[in-house]
């Protein structure tokens, strides 16, 4: 991991006024959203403010993805070509069902950087999985291609697909959940969490990011400016935390001297998982500092 997705914010690609605000917030990345944020009747412009907030907008560190529309292969396209002469960091890909829709697209962007004599993979893709059959075919689509970075769960969309009721425990969607951390991580990449569509509840957004993060999410959706410090805080480890993973990586190594490979410290068992959790830990940390 060489990048930090704590929190991804969505801003619609139709409101000048929301990129330059979402560039001036230090998230780490920022999805400018050409699909369903965005009216019909305004995609087409929506592509025009993209650009331009592209090319004048200092965004700082923040790493800026469009989402695109997947509906219409013709515009799907149209999109890709239009916003790439801005280069974006990497497209996000909505509503992907199978691994031939990411090999489509990141065929369109090989020929893109060869025009722009750029490196073969500069632009990443991050798959949206969010219906029945993309829970089902995670596993061809998370190695579809080597553009792809994260995977990012969708719950709203997948409970209208499957018939879910959504309550405020999000016992419905746990297993989908689950499955695309469990992908996420048994191809290397990175696993990024739904939305929390209520915005004033930021009580309620901080338990679900600690859901999240327990369920071994890297990062979350946010829609609102007011979500991206609790979520940012949330993903990233704490003093606490941080401390605890030193003194792990200190006492195994001083074990380590003595072929000791198993030991106790303030009453837990350490071996080598929680020594790798711990190096986890503190690369995270260290992300963490360079970006702030
Ligand atoms: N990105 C950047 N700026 C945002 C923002 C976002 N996602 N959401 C709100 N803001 C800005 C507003 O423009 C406003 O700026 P100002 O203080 O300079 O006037 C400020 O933050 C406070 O916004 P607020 O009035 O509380 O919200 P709103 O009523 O303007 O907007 C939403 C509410 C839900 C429409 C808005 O948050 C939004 O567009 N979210 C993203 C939706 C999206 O992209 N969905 C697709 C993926 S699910
Ligand atoms: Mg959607």
């Amino acid at each position: 991991m060489n990048q930090l997705r704590r929190a991804l914010l969505f801003s619609p690609g139709d409101s000048k006024k929301k990129l330059e605000k979402a560039a001036s917030l230090k998230v780490d990345s920022i999805i400018i959203d050409l699909e369903d944020a965005v009216a019909p009747n305004k995609k087409l412009k929506a592509r025009t403010i993209v650009v331009e907030a592209l090319s004048k907008l200092d965004f700082g560190t923040s790493e800026r993805l469009i989402r695109i529309n997947t509906n219409n292969a013709d515009t799907k396209y149209q999109e890709i070509w239009e916003t790439a002469s801005a280069q974006p960091d990497g497209y996000v890909v909505p509503k992907v069902e199978g691994p031939d829709q990411i090999e489509h697209i990141s065929q369109v962007l090989t020929k893109i950087e060869a025009e722009q004599n750029q490196e073969i993979g500069t632009y990443k893709l991050m798959p949206l999985i969010e219906t029945a059959k993309g829970i089902v075919n995670i596993h061809s689509i998370a190695q579809a291609d080597d553009r792809i970075d994260a995977i990012i769960f969708g719950a709203e969309d997948l409970a209208t697909d499957i018939g879910a009721y959504r309550s405020r425990d999000n016992l419905e969607i746990l297993y989908a959940r689950s499955v695309v951390v469990l992908a996420a991580a048994a191809y290397g990449i990175q696993a990024i969490d739904t939305v929390h569509t209520h915005l004033n509840e930021l009580d309620h957004l901080k338990i679900d990011c600690d859901l999240a993060r327990q369920l071994g999410f890297d990062g979350k959706l946010a829609i609102h400016p007011n979500q991206v410090d609790i979520i940012q805080k949330t993903f990233t480890p704490s003093p606490s935390e941080i401390e605890h993973a030193q003194l792990i990586i200190s006492s195994f190594s001083e074990n380590e001297l003595l072929d000791i490979g198993v030991f106790e410290l303030n009453g837990q068992m350490i071996d080598m998982p929680m020594v790798q959790a711990a190096k986890r830990t503190l690369a995270k940390a260290s992300l963490a500092r360079s970006m702030n």
